[in-house]
């Protein structure tokens, strides 16, 4: 695990390269290149393989561009921000935060600006460039702004998560998936934050993809049906409380973290589990991960219980790279309460139940027929609100206000009070949303970091053969016509049978294996003397250089076997 070569190899054989380089590069931006494009995408599938196909939800694709009502709803507007100061002297801007964590050590996590300000200059923590004297610290707004339409009159903000474009249809999701809960719906692409000088390089990004998942449950039912199969699932687990009184993390079942209340309920640690699972299975090895709960002070406004999936690095520490929240029913009611839908989810009783109800009547002859579709839905309207909330505002202002296109007042004479049976079949309720919340592109970092692997004699990407973005290179042994043909015979069949196949016939054949092993080339085919004689080819294995003899014919049903398992 070195940062330095591993980002050395990636920058030099294809994988991320600093974007707009040859105009001298702009801080939090990164160009995949061929194999880290390949490599992104077959990750992205593999997300797919575990959420789409096999927890059975579906996936959807908002614009990215979002207006400015939607994000007012959603909070981004309002609290989406970072405390930031700035040199007096050379004008550089800084995260308030980071620059006095770095300047003290202190965890100054959810302190006010007022408070940052106060510390800033009572510890005399100066601009890190040239010593300046630094700023009060104010709130500045992670989102990119734009302007909708030629006549620019609609506020737009690039979207700062995948998330908002899933709740935002909720309705129509709901209808699709027949009324019922639970349901999940991923979105996985661009997201956008302006940070403030990104320092990170590759994880802290102003463009970067997310994969998100949002999984609307009832409030009352955060069971999973599948939970037995995670059950044993081993988590190492770094609970606020641990935090808090100085403790290490430690390794726990996820049946016994759901017992002891660690974990606040069954599907977040479902997810927890599958997360891990997912992490492993693409490669990043288990030591390096760890589930760090937020801390009251670091819950985002909409969370009561989140976890961030973090992975070791020597460039930056302990990072996160997924995040798993339990967000309530925080966004549906802000999105309904905004916009006036009604975002609730009808749940029908086992039983129909009877209920005694104070219903409320409202004597609307006074208004006259000019008004009678106003007073019409008057009575619709107080229909749906509570009796006594009526009847404490009748009582309290001696008149009703009711706000509908237009203002009517009705008195207290005009309403009366009855009290009804009715037979419910159900009643309306706001899901809750569990959301496991991917980033692709500080994955990718990680797995490109732990799978980086130092030899004597090479240094290698030992990346999973499913992940691994070229799966075979065919090699003639010596660069002979009758080999060569061979090889590229074999190349393109391979590649019309699916696999992605690379030839190379230059320089030394180790030289050309080193070349292949170092991209994470998984297997390598070479086409030999013998070849020509009995049309056999060795097959090499990356990981510890083995070679078996395969017959041609063979050759896709073998690697076939090897790669997809
Ligand atoms: N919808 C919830 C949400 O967006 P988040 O913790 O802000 O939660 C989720 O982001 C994941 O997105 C993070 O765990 C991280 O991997 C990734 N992410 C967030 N900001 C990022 C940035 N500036 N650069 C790269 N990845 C980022």
């Amino acid at each position: 695990m070195n940062h330095e070569k591993t980002m050395t190899i990636a920058r030099k054989r294809g994988f991320l390269w600093s974007s707009f380089e040859i105009y001298s590069g702009v801080a939090g931006f990164v160009d995949y290149g061929p194999l880290g494009a390949t490599l992104k995408n077959k990750i992205m599938s593999r997300w797919r393989e575990y959420y789409v196909v096999r927890e059975g939800f579906y996936e959807i694709e908002s614009p990215t561009i979002m207006p400015e009502e939607a994000l007012k709803a959603s909070g981004h507007v309002d609290h989406f921000n970072d405390p930031m100061t700035q040199c007096k002297e050379c004008m550089d801007v800084y995260r308030a935060d980071h620059i006095i964590e770095d300047a003290t050590g202190r965890d100054v996590e959810g302190l006010e600006n007022q408070e940052l300000t106060e510390i800033i200059s009572s510890e005399g923590i100066r601009c890190p460039r040239c010593g300046g004297h630094l700023t009060h610290v104010w709130s500045y707004n992670l989102m990119f702004q734009t302007l909708i339409g030629a006549k620019g009159k609609k506020t737009g903000y690039l979207r700062p998560e995948t998330a908002q474009g899933i709740f935002i249809p909720f309705k129509r999701l709901l209808r699709f998936f027949r009324n019922r809960l639970p349901f999940g719906v991923v979105q996985l692409g661009k997201s956008y934050r302006n940070e403030i000088s990104p320092r990170q390089g590759v994880i802290r990004l102003r463009e970067f993809t997310q994969a998100e998942a949002e999984i609307f449950v009832h409030p009352e039912d955060k069971t999973h049906p599948d939970f037995e199969s995670v059950r044993d699932d081993v988590l190492r687990l770094y609970p606020a409380s641990s935090q808090e009184e100085g403790l290490e993390p430690f390794e726990i079942t996820a049946g016994e973290a759901l017992e002891r209340g660690i974990i606040s309920s069954e599907v977040l640690t479902y997810h927890l589990c599958l997360a891990r699972r997912f992490l492993m299975d693409i490669g990043v090895p288990e030591e390096a991960l760890r589930f760090r709960q937020h801390l009251p002070t670091e819950m985002a406004h909409y969370a009561i219980d989140c976890w961030d999936v973090e992975a070791l690095t020597d460039a930056y520490g302990w990072i996160e790279i997924i995040g798993i929240a339990d967000r309530t029913d925080y966004d549906l009611k802000s999105h309904a309460e905004h916009s006036g839908e009604d975002l609730r989810v009808f749940i029908e009783y086992d039983e129909p139940r009877k209920i005694r109800k104070r219903v409320v009547k409202a004597e609307m002859g006074r208004l006259g027929p000019r008004f009678r579709k106003d007073a019409a839905r008057i009575v619709e309207a107080l229909a749906e609100k509570d009796p006594e909330e009526i009847e404490e505002a009748l009582m309290k202002e001696g008149k009703y206000l009711l706000e509908l296109d237009r203002e009517f007042e009705i008195l207290p004479d005009d309403v009366t009070f009855q009290e009804v049976e009715e037979t419910i079949t159900g009643e309306k309720v706001y899901p809750h949303v569990i959301e496991p919340s991917f980033g692709i592109d500080r994955i990718i970092y990680t797995l490109l970091l732990h799978s980086c692997v130092e030899e004597e004699d090479r240094t290698y990407f030992r990346l999973p053969p499913h992940v691994a973005p070229v799966e075979v290179t065919v090699l003639p042994l010596v660069n002979r016509d009758e080999m060569v043909d061979v090889a590229v015979k074999i190349k393109r069949d391979l590649r019309k049978n699916g696999f992605i196949a690379e030839f190379d016939s230059s320089g030394t054949i180790g030289r050309r294996y080193a070349r292949s092993d170092e991209i994470g080339v998984p297997f390598a085919v070479t086409v030999d003397h013998q070849t020509l004689e009995d049309g056999t080819v060795t097959l090499r294995r990356r990981d510890d250089c083995s070679q078996i003899r395969v017959g041609i014919d063979d050759l896709k049903s073998t690697l076939m076997d090897l790669i997809r398992g």
